[in-house]
């Protein structure tokens, strides 16, 4: 693609609450984000008048409801849907620790390989993820990408040649945009953009 735009989806009511997982909508904060969003994104995009640029968001409503306002084609893939925490979805992580100690140690371990019960393992979601990557890779024009933190760490990860070992931990911080731009060597630019 000519350039990719990263954004986790804006702020969600279980964000706000420090639940993972879940299917809740965009808190106050987060739907302001989604207001800031396509202003923040046009600027970034290349200023012909030819340009042409596709959204992709989860199927879930805090992806959907972030990319509500940005005036392009959109498309949902449940590929870029969150991690699966099966049996933690919907606590805290302190929640976690209480109730599942082992668990919480397994993955603090190994959050590479963690599979939590009934759910994925960042593993997972980097096989999972591999059609939009074939995809994003097929693409000639821009592509903004409204997901979640463990998708856009893999989807990162990859174009940005981030050894899997470190996957689990890459900042991918809420209200920013992660700007990747190819360069003629095959390699991406990365600028890195607070929006509030
Ligand atoms: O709700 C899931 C989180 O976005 C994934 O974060 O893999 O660092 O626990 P984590």
């Amino acid at each position: 693609p000519r350039k990719i735009i990263l954004s986790r989806h804006g702020e969600s009511q279980y964000n706000e609450k420090a639940l993972i997982g879940g299917n809740s909508s965009l808190s106050v904060r987060g739907e302001r984000y989604s207001r800031a969003l396509p202003e923040a994104v046009i600027a970034r995009l290349p200023q012909d008048e030819a340009v042409s640029v596709a959204v992709w968001t989860s199927t879930l409503k805090r992806t959907i409801e972030t990319a509500r306002f940005l005036p392009f084609p959109k498309l949902r893939w449940k590929a870029l849907d969150e991690i699966n925490a099966g049996i933690c979805d919907g606590m805290t992580y302190e929640d976690i620790a209480e109730r599942y100690p082992a668990e919480y140690e397994a993955r603090k371990k190994d959050k590479l390989r963690y599979r939590y019960p009934s759910g994925e393992s960042y593993m997972d979601v980097i096989q999972r993820v591999e059609p939009v990557i074939i995809e994003m890779e097929r693409e000639r024009e821009c592509l903004v990408i409204v997901a979640h933190q463990a998708i856009l760490r893999c989807l990162y990860a990859y174009f940005m040649n981030v050894p899997s070992e470190d996957i689990p931990r890459v900042a991918i911080p809420l209200h920013t945009i992660i700007e990747l731009t190819p360069l003629p060597d095959g390699t991406m630019s990365e600028v890195r953009i607070a929006v509030d």
